[in-house]
């Protein structure tokens, strides 16, 4: 009878305490304290980092549409092949007398066609996206032989082998002499190709043969890709961190880059391979080169566009350490400095300094309000802190007020982080650059990362990270939903420590679906079109309703960082009037919360603003763009509480108004 009434007892209690857990996973109680901000959310909170990776540059955002224009590739015909119409004739590169010695290859083409053509054609970046009305310019830098009778025609051909666009080329000479033509294209396609067909007698020389459409980003003549502009535009973001990556340390100091190089005429920057070109061995990229049509001009009217701070990545004496890790002697590191110092005259100096009169040469008689400069991408150990330490103290001298940013390497912890963090800590930067490429899991557990982290230390910028399911090159590795969902629950944590954190940033950011090397990627294209990822969305949502100050959002008084599988973060926007919600709901179940907000005067009416997949697999494609999207509803407010379900993996963020 005891042992009954034991057992009896345990029952009740057991079902006392599974009604509690049920209770408590059922709803919980957010309570957002928005009279007491902890901190400002810096403007440069959250931005983009643009690397030359995936055909990001060339065969993307720049609009060149001929691959290997100069001829400079390793393989200098490459891209290129002949085709005969009832002509004859052979091409080969060679560099005596070039057009221009920064790019010194060019093409000869032999043509014996008194009837019918012979010619070359270019096969594109993956194909060429032509669209129909559209014009197109062509351009080339070109010289006959003394006999020469040939004449020019030039022909876009679409993917099923008709013409789709023509014009001819006259004023040829024995001279190297730049000619031009302009066509519309009847058709569109994103796999066209583009033929010169020659016919007559003689020798061609031809160097820079360019075709690019009339239509680009603000219609600058050889500008950006509008859509892609316009999709990193929509980010809002704060910064945008150029050029790389690894690409700015090289393979080898040789094939650095050198912002130098990459501006002024086009014809004139020096063409080299992509570091992206041999890298990834699963996902090879022969004709991966960097022309630098985007080069650091570009990149600097494209953060003044966006409304993003300018943020370069220098090379800081240094090549890749995962490739050659050559380094440059101290005794030859001043280059790299001066290269620095100067980029800094560029893009601030007046008219009357050297560089800034370059940069207003080239038309922006204005500075560029450069305000952050990083040193070295993801150096490590002793040879990268003494060689920073050198850079530091120079900018430091010469230009005080230059946020100078410092990297903590590749890993997100470790012997050689915790080395980074220790001898940086000895220096002055002004945030550290941390990177973490991680299993979705890593980023639902490290979303309480900075709240231990040292308030009166180095700021830190989380300049490289993304929730990688699998290896990159892994055929399985997407932006799923889940990776993209394990973003937003650490985003959280950044914004919450957004004292520590002052920039963050996705990576990479733009990938060619024909021509990647790395995945997952915040922005897909093909030729033509181009859609944001679910963690495009993500970083979306967090840079819109981003606020200009933290307030405390807890369950009992402690930050929610994963109970019940919720994350959540708040902030309040003084300029809007507005108070951001952002609840993460990573559990497969619905989850009811009560939102408390105190302290503020809330209108009865706003808006939840939801992402959300039902399954943590799914993706977005070129065929179904907005599979996943956000989307948004009406909520009601009883005074200062609001009950809401939270969906099965979603990221829900309650935009509130309240009265002044
Ligand atoms: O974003 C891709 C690469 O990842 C970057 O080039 C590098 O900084 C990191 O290793």
């Amino acid at each position: 009878m005891k042992s009954f009434a034991r057992i009896k007892t345990l029952a009740i209690i057991v079902f006392y305490f599974f009604c509690l857990v049920q209770f408590s996973t059922e709803a919980q109680t957010i309570t957002v304290t928005a009279n007491k901000p902890v901190t400002d959310v810096k403007p440069t909170m959250w931005g983009v980092f643009f690397e030359d990776i995936n055909f990001a540059a060339d065969g993307g955002l720049y609009t060149e549409l001929i691959k290997n224009r100069s001829f400079e590739f390793t393989i200098s015909t490459m891209g290129w092949k002949t085709v005969k119409q009832d002509g004859e004739g052979r091409f080969y590169t060679t560099f005596y007398s070039p057009a221009n010695p920064n790019n010194p290859h060019f093409l000869e083409v032999v043509v014996d066609a008194p009837t019918g053509s012979f010619g070359i054609l270019n096969e594109g970046f993956r194909g060429m996206g032509i669209k129909a009305d559209e014009s197109y310019n062509f351009s080339v830098s070109a010289k006959a032989s003394a006999n020469s009778s040939l004449k020019i025609k030039l022909e876009l051909i679409s993917s099923t082998g008709t013409v789709i666009g023509s014009a001819d080329v006259t004023g040829l000479t024995q001279n190297w002499k730049k000619l031009t033509a302009s066509f519309r294209a009847t058709q569109t396609d994103a796999k066209a190709q583009f033929r010169i067909m020659f016919s007559g007698k003689g020798t061609i020389d031809m160097d820079m043969i360019s075709l690019l459409p009339m239509t680009t980003w603000k219609n600058r003549p050889g500008g950006l890709r509008s859509d892609l502009v316009q999709l990193i535009a929509d980010l809002k973001p704060g910064f945008i961190r150029f050029p790389g990556g690894c690409i700015v340390e090289g393979r080898d100091l040789l094939n650095r880059y050198q912002w130098k190089t990459t501006i002024g005429p086009v014809e004139e920057r020096r063409v080299i391979m992509n570091r992206w070109n041999l890298e990834i061995q699963a996902r090879p990229a022969p004709d991966y080169f960097q022309s630098f049509g985007l080069g650091f001009f570009e990149y600097f009217q494209l953060a003044e566009d966006i409304g993003a701070e300018p943020l370069p990545v220098l090379n800081c004496g240094m090549s890749c350490q995962f490739n050659s890790g050559e380094v440059v002697p101290m005794t030859d590191l001043n280059q790299y400095i001066q290269d620095a110092l100067d980029l800094i005259e560029f893009a601030n100096g007046g008219i009357s300094t050297q560089w800034g009169k370059l940069r207003s040469s080239l038309g922006h008689p204005q500075p560029f309000k450069l305000t952050y400069i990083a040193i070295g991408n993801e150096q490590w150990d002793l040879q990268y802190f003494e060689r920073y330490k050198e850079f530091e103290k120079a900018i430091k001298t010469k230009y005080p007020k230059i946020k100078i940013i410092s990297g903590a390497g590749p890993s997100s912890s470790g012997t050689m982080f915790d080395l980074a963090w220790k001898e940086l800590k000895k220096l002055s930067p002004d945030l550290i650059d941390e990177h973490y490429y991680m299993p979705p899991e890593w980023f639902l557990k490290n979303a309480a990362r900075y709240d231990n982290y040292d308030r009166n230390s180095i700021k830190v910028f989380a300049g490289e990270y993304a929730a990688h399911w699998q290896e990159s090159a892994d055929p399985s590795s997407r932006n799923t939903w889940y990776s993209a969902i394990a973003e937003a629950a650490f985003m959280t944590g950044l914004e919450r420590n957004a004292d520590i954190v002052q920039m963050a940033s996705y990576a990479p950011l733009l990938a060619h679906v024909d021509a990647w090397q790395w995945r997952p990627d915040l922005i897909w294209f093909d030729n033509l079109t181009s859609f944001g990822s679910p963690n495009y969305y993500v970083q979306k949502l967090f840079s819109i309703y981003k606020g200009t100050q933290i307030i405390p959002a807890t369950i009992g008084i402690k930050p929610v960082t994963g109970q019940d599988s919720l994350y959540v973060s708040a902030t309040i926007d003084k300029n809007a009037s507005k108070v951001y919600i952002k609840m993460v709901n990573v559990a497969g179940k619905q989850k009811y919360v009560n939102i408390n907000v105190d302290g503020l005067n809330l209108n009865p009416d706003g808006v939840m603003v939801t992402l959300k997949s039902k399954s943590l697999s799914d993706y977005n494609t070129i065929s179904e763009p907005q599979r996943i999207f956000p989307s948004g509803r009406q909520i009601a407010l009883t005074g200062k509480k609001l009950s809401h379900p939270l969906d099965p993996y979603s990221l829900n963020i309650a935009v509130l108004s309240y009265k002044k």
